[in-house]
């Protein structure tokens, strides 16, 4: 970190002749000036040695065997005095290496918990191709395969899956252009982070590019029987023929959202903005892939109540996919600032109502994880992680996300909205297809926002970069319609209001989930009986105000609940949503029917859930 502060200022001089337009080509320059990056902990890979620019991968996917074959060439860039270039990898079958066409010795060193094992190929600083052939493993993490009538593949590579299905330099801070050429079972679609096609192909064969550099994390395939619909002229949907017409009604405002963004934060890199529609077996609400969002199917609920996620993963278009944090330490550069962007998206699409609301639910996520992470690892608590020989996903917490959105918003409200979106435009238009760590963005902050000693003072950076907890300037949020819900619920809790009372059929699901989640734990079972009574809760069709309420329901140990419960954690394996209700289960001495309902949903989870609730559950033997 202390080599790489003081190349900054010469990093910035290059960076100054690309204000206005954004330019994708990886040029020469940025290879040398990149020597100079943060260290990555979690890769193996030497970029300061060798660095890929270009794959091309050859790949076929085989759902009998739940393997996929292929061959990756990089294109690479080798320092004058390079012997070496470094690859991750993990769970791979290697079957050879070429170099510049030759057949090439490799060496796989030791493997290391999550980060598997690196792959080093011989190579001089003249070195242009290196070809590796291999095969991925059944278990290889990043993947998902779904049998049955519907077959579907889909990875998840984010944040260091992607060297379980292709080796690569798997780390944020170095970027490549792909092409792709992949062969699935012929009544299959195969879909990539990448130009898309919008029908099947006759003979399971399909060619990709993706023109603009993109760190490996953002590597995405998907197999499966979709079909596509187009919602705008940059815009669409890909789902299975059940989902296909409820996904076009969810998503129809995307473009809406696309264009809102484009005027706040300048002009969209990516060409097309499509959204694919996962099983719901996918671990995530989202993932912004590059052109084309993977998310859960939980989000369709029916009347656009949950279209906040598509803001999300639209936002990461400009923070992350194109200005990318330099390692997981960084995390919050993708997130803090794409949650930020997601509710100026909300707020210039559908209110500043609605989005109150939204940062509020989000300011009580901040308040309740910031005080149980207080309790385990306080020091996880600031902004800028320390990871290292950790899995980097132990920073996916409300820190990176809410702790790091309401820095943005206080930085806005010091300097005033205008100030601020200004500074953001410039912020993303400079740094367009480069990597930004931590230290480099408090510069530029300071350069270019934070120019007096008194804005300094007053947003005093340190204490919410590098200190624990929430600083006492935390911006306040208030929504009119929150307090409301609040009212109600005090009313109802004291018996004031009853169940049949409430204006539960005029309360949009932001007010539903405050409700149910703000229930005392000690809740009789009686009461939620009163609720599901009056407003049928158990039956919604929303799965946000689905989960508060299933929550509640093992807190309350409210048994008419369970069968519904059951079924949830059976077919959904988003992991926002099982854990809680798993730890709820073994902490209300239900750890049994924890067990049971696990031993029947583990084989439809992809390998972030079950990494999650193996451990959860195993705390509780
Ligand atoms: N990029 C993240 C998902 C992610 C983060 C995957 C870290 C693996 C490691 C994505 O943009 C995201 O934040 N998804 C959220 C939804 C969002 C609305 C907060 C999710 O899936 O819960
Ligand atoms: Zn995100």
């Amino acid at each position: 970190m202390k080599t790489f502060k003081s190349f900054v200022g010469a990093l910035m001089l290059l960076t100054i002749g690309c204000s206005t337009s954004i330019d994708s080509t990886p040029k020469k320059s940025q290879f040398v000036a990149e020597m100079k990056r943060a260290t990555d902990h979690h890769s193996f890979s030497k970029p300061e040695e060798a660095i890929t620019t270009h794959l091309k991968w050859d790949a076929k996917v085989d759902f009998d065997r739940r393997q996929i074959t292929a061959t990756a060439t990089y294109t690479i860039q080798a320092s004058a005095n390079a012997n070496r270039l470094l690859l991750d990898s993990r769970d791979l079958d290697i079957h050879g290496v070429t170099v510049d066409g030759v057949e090439s010795r490799f060496e796989l060193g030791p493997t290391r918990p999550f980060l598997g094992q690196p792959l080093s190929i011989p190579v001089t600083s003249e070195t242009q191709k290196v070809s590796v052939s291999y095969t991925t493993s059944p278990n290889a993490a990043a993947f998902l395969w779904v049998e049955g009538d519907a077959p579907f593949l889909f990875t998840q590579s984010q944040a260091i899956l992607a060297r379980t299905w292709v080796p690569c330099q798997d780390s944020p801070g170095i970027r490549f252009t792909y092409e792709a050429h992949v062969e699935v079972p012929s009544d299959l679609m195969a879909l990539m982070s990448a130009v898309n096609p919008t029908e099947k192909s006759k003979n399971g064969h399909y060619d990709f590019v993706m023109e603009q550099p993109i760190p490996s994390y953002l590597l995405a395939l998907a197999v499966g029987d979709v079909e596509f619909r187009s919602v705008g002229e940059h815009t669409g949907v890909y789902a299975t023929s059940d989902l296909i017409d409820a996904a076009q009604f969810e998503f129809s405002e995307m473009e809406d959202m696309l264009v809102a963004a484009e005027e706040l934060y300048g002009k969209y890199a990516w060409e097309r903005y499509d959204l694919l529609v996962l099983p719901a077996a996918f671990p995530f609400g989202g993932m912004e892939n590059p052109r084309l969002t993977f998310a859960t199917p939980t989000i369709i609920a029916g009347d656009r109540s949950l279209v906040s996620l598509v803001a999300h993963e639209l936002a990461h278009s400009w923070s992350g996919n194109l200005v990318t944090n330099a390692t997981w330490d960084d995390f919050w550069l993708n997130e803090g600032f794409t949650v930020y962007f997601e509710q100026r998206i909300m707020e210039a699409v559908y209110g500043r109502d609605i989005s109150e609301m939204l940062s509020t639910l989000s300011y009580q996520g901040l308040v309740d994880e910031v005080d149980a992470i207080m309790d385990v690892n306080p020091n996880d608590t600031h902004l800028r992680l320390h990871l290292k020989d950790r899995d980097p996903d132990d920073g996916m917490t409300a820190i990176a996300y809410d702790k790091g959105y309401f820095f943005l918003r206080l930085l806005e409200e010091t300097v005033g909205r205008q100030a601020f979106d200004a500074f953001l435009k410039t912020y993303f238009t400079t740094h367009a297809f480069q990597v930004m760590d931590t230290d480099l963005f408090l510069e530029y902050l300071n350069t270019h926002l934070l120019n007096t000693s008194r804005l300094r003072d007053q947003v005093n950076v340190s204490a919410w970069v590098d200190g624990k907890g929430l600083p006492p300037n935390c911006p306040q949020v208030s929504s009119d319609r929150i307090e409301r819900v609040d009212a109600a619920l005090n009313a109802w809790i004291q018996g004031e209001t009853t169940s049949d009372e409430l204006p539960w059929s005029d309360w949009l699901y932001q007010e539903r989930y405050r409700f149910l989640s703000n229930l005392p734990d000690n809740t009789e079972a009686s009461r939620l009986a009163e609720l599901d009574a009056a407003w049928d809760i158990n039956s919604t069709g929303n799965n946000e105000v689905l989960f508060a309420w299933l929550e509640q329901s093992v807190r309350s140990q409210y048994t008419p609940a369970y069968e519904r419960l059951r079924s949830f954690l059976v077919e959904v394996g988003r992991r926002k949503f099982l854990t809680p209700i798993y730890q709820g289960l073994v902490e209300t001495g239900q750890a049994d029917f924890a067990r049971e309902i696990y031993k029947e949903a583990r084989p439809n989870y992809h390998s972030v859930a079950t990494g999650t609730m193996d451990a959860l559950l195993a705390a509780h033997e």
